[in-house]
Parts: C-alpha cells; sequence; structure tokens
C-alpha cells in the first residue's frame, strides 16, 4: 500500500513512517516542517534502507493535496498534521481551528475528489476532558476544556458524519494518551520548539543538562504521592497502533479507540524511572498546580486490544531508557548535527 502521511516529519509521524515501512507499505509524507525538521525524514530511511518520498506542503492548500493525489498512487492517508500546544491554542484559537479543522476539511475533500477514502486520525485523550470516571473508556463523554481538545474533537465528529453519510469512507479515530520515548536506534525522537510543555522531554532536558531543574504541578493532587497521574505509552507502540489500523480498515467498519496502555503513573515514578535509566540525578521543586491539568488521566485500552488486536509492549523502564538514548546522542534535538548528514 502506498499510504500518504500528513505530519510524518514530526515526532509521532517519523515513527509512524518507520513502522508502516517496516511493514512493506510505502510512504510519502506530506508536511510544512512547521514544528519539524527534514532530518527525521533522513534517520528514519537510514534506519529502515528505504525511501521516503516527501512533498512539503500545507494541509490547507487544496490544490496542492489535489496535485499530490493526481502523482501518487495513494491508498490510505494517516493524518498527523496539525497544532498540538494547549497553551497556544488558548492564546490564538483561530490559528489551531484554521490549522487542524479547515486544514482536515481540505485534505478530506481533496481525498474525496481522488476517490482515497481510507483515513486514520490522530486524536487525543483530550476529548475527554475532566474524566468523570476512570479508567477512560471510548464510551466516557466528550468534554474538551482547551481550543486544541475541541479542534480534535470537531474533527472526529466531522469524520464520523462523513462516514456516517457514506459507508465508502473508512475511519479510524485513535485517541493517544501521553506518548514518550523514542525508537530504539537513538535516531529518531521527540524535538520540541522553546521549553518543553510536556514531562518527558522537560526530564528528558534536565537529564541532559539544557535545564537546572524540573518544575513539578502541584504536589497536592488525589494521587498516591499528590503528583499528577498520566498513561504514558511508548512511541513506537503508537506508531504499531497505526499499522493494526489501517489494516483493520481493509476489511472492518469506521472505530476510534484509545491508545494508552491503562496504566497510570505519578510525576515522581517518572522521575525515579528517568534516574534509573539515565544515571542521572533530576533535581525538581514543586510549584502550583497547572492551570487546566487534571489530577489522573489513564485508558481503558481493552477496545484496541479486541478491536485491532493492539496492546502497547513497552512498560515505563524502556520509556525512559529510549527517549535517554535519543536526547543523550542528541542534546540539542535535530538542530545539533551538521545538515550534511
Ligand atoms: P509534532 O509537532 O512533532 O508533529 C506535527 C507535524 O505536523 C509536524 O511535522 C508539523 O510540521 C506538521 N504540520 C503542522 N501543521 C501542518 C500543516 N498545516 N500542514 C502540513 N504539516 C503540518 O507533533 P506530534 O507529537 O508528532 O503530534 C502528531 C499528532 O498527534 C498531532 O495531530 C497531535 O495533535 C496528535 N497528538 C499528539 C500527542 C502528543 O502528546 N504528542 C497526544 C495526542 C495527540
Ligand atoms: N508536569 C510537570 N512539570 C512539567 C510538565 C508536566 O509537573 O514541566 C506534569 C503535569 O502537571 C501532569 C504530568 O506532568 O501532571 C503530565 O503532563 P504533560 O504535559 O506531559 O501531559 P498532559 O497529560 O498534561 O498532556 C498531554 C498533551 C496533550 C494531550 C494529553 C492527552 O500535552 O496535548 O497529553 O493525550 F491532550
Amino acid at each position: 500500500m502506498m499510504i500518504l502521511v500528513t505530519g510524518g516529519a514530526g515526532y509521532i509521524g517519523s515513527h509512524v513512517c518507520l513502522e508502516l515501512l517496516n511493514a512493506g507499505n510505502e510512504v510519502v509524507v506530506l508536511d510544512n516542517f512547521c514544528t519539524s525538521s527534514k532530518l527525521s525524514i533522513l534517520r528514519v530511511q537510514e534506519i529502515s534502507g528505504k525511501p521516503v518520498l516527501v512533498e512539503e506542503g500545507d494541509i490547507r492548500d487544496r490544490a496542492m493535496l489535489e496535485r499530490l493525489f493526481q502523482l501518487h498512487n495513494v491508498t490510505a492517508v494517516i493524518h498527523l498534521a496539525g497544532l498540538k500546544s494547549i497553551k497556544e491554542s488558548h492564546a490564538n484559537p483561530l490559528s489551531y481551528y484554521d490549522c487542524n479543522v479547515n486544514g482536515t476539511m481540505q485534505l478530506l475533500i481533496a481525498m474525496g475528489n481522488a476517490g482515497v477514502k481510507k483515513i486514520v486520525f490522530s486524536s487525543s485523550a483530550t476529548v475527554y476532558g475532566s474524566p468523570r470516571s476512570l479508567p477512560l473508556s471510548e464510551t466516557h463523554a466528550l468534554a474538551p476544556i482547551n481550543p486544541y481538545g475541541r479542534t480534535k474533537l470537531f474533527v472526529e465528529q466531522i469524520l464520523a458524519d462523513l462516514s456516517l453519510a457514506n459507508p465508502d469512507w473508512r475511519v479510524g479515530i485513535l485517541r493517544y494518551f501521553n506518548p514518550v520515548g523514542a525508537h530504539e536506534s537513538g535516531l529518531i525522537g521527540e524535538d520540541p520548539i522553546g521549553s518543553p510543555n510536556n514531562l518527558m522531554p522537560y526530564v528528558a532536558q534536565v537529564a541532559v543538562g539544557r535545564r537546572d531543574h524540573l518544575n513539578i504541578w502541584g504536589n497536592n493532587h488525589p494521587t498516591s504521592d499528590g503528583t499528577g497521574v498520566r498513561d504514558y505509552v511508548h512511541v513506537v507502540d503508537i506508531a504499531a497502533g497505526h499499522v493494526s489500523a489501517i489494516n483493520y480498515l481493509d476489511h472492518g467498519q469506521s472505530f476510534e479507540v484509545n491508545l494508552g496502555t491503562g496504566n497510570g503513573f505519578s510525576v515522581l515514578d517518572v522521575v525515579r524511572a528517568f534516574e534509573s535509566a539515565s544515571g542521572k540525578k533530576i533535581p525538581y521543586i514543586f510549584g502550583p498546580r497547572r492551570e487546566g491539568d487534571v489530577s489522573s488521566c489513564y485508558a481503558d485500552a481493552s477496545a484496541a486490544k479486541k478491536l485491532l488486536g493492539w496492546k502497547a509492549h513497552r512498560d515505563l523502564s524502556a520509556m525512559c531508557l529510549d527517549h535517554w538514548r535519543w536526547q543523550k546522542a542528541n542534546p540539542d534535538g535535530y538542530s545539533g548535527r551538521a545538515i550534511s548528514e
């Protein structure tokens, strides 16, 4: 199969491309590189020994999309391109609705015109909002509490309407919990712009000496040690979930599933696991709770197992070891290496 991966140069996208190639697919990446580096694609080619076609462009550019579908014999789309910062989405909601919702609309219209009607979409646990019950199953109410989360929910609804109106459309919605880690080669990984918002990349930058200490947002949550609990899931497991989803859509109906492990770990659990993986001390300071943070969030991961036969295999220790291998080899991310690579 020839799979179009939008956002394929990004953190999750680069791992998805690698898993698709390893499973024998051909891959064309569409990316505008607004939050990513072209080096990630070169590294995917280096690891896999296989070529990746790259189209530089914006998902909002319909004319370019129409040309792309004429040029390549695409059988399915994995749609990861989008903006993902909750903080930025509060400050600049229109750019989030434009990129994530309008961009997806342009993509879907171009797909329909080209007769490509199979899509896997990157959604997020953020669509659930504040958990009313745990673990979070797919039937939990959808009530996001920030503009970013609403863009994800709106796209989910657009996709649901589309597959309802026309059963030719096969839609797989993957709600990721907290993707962390990196490919075991240490060649591709997460490279956030500026100060990381998320826990694991921040901890990794402390370990590698780019930052003095970690600020832990709150030690008075109703959790075992007072710090926030999340369902961390290895990015390679997440990537494998996309291959399962694409394969399932060959014969199965549209679906939405969580991609998580079903286990919750606290911030202090992560700090300890990273210290032991890296052999580095992670100094930390407790600060106030972060606005909009929920205390605990973890998945009921049974639907993905039942429907797709997918489950996460890598534990927190593997997540930290792999994240550390990437960070240690690339202390400044992709920008740290000579471009002559
Ligand atoms: P990322 O920023 O590393 O990757 C996003 C990619 O999309 C980048 O390569 C970027 O250049 C590209 N892109 C953005 N806007 C584009 C546009 N208009 N046209 C073309 N390309 C564009 O982020 P990621 O962590 O790899 O996330 C991938 C997807 O997964 C996103 O849709 C995100 O919302 C979703 N997601 C991520 C997480 C997470 O914690 N990382 C959790 C849940 C869902
Ligand atoms: N945390 C800190 N210090 C930091 C960063 C995070 O203490 O510097 C804490 C948070 O307070 C939280 C936990 O670490 O308790 C995890 O925080 P992250 O920011 O890593 O993850 P979130 O669950 O808050 O959010 C992430 C993505 C969202 C996505 C959500 C669910 O940022 O976009 O996972 O997939 F919606």
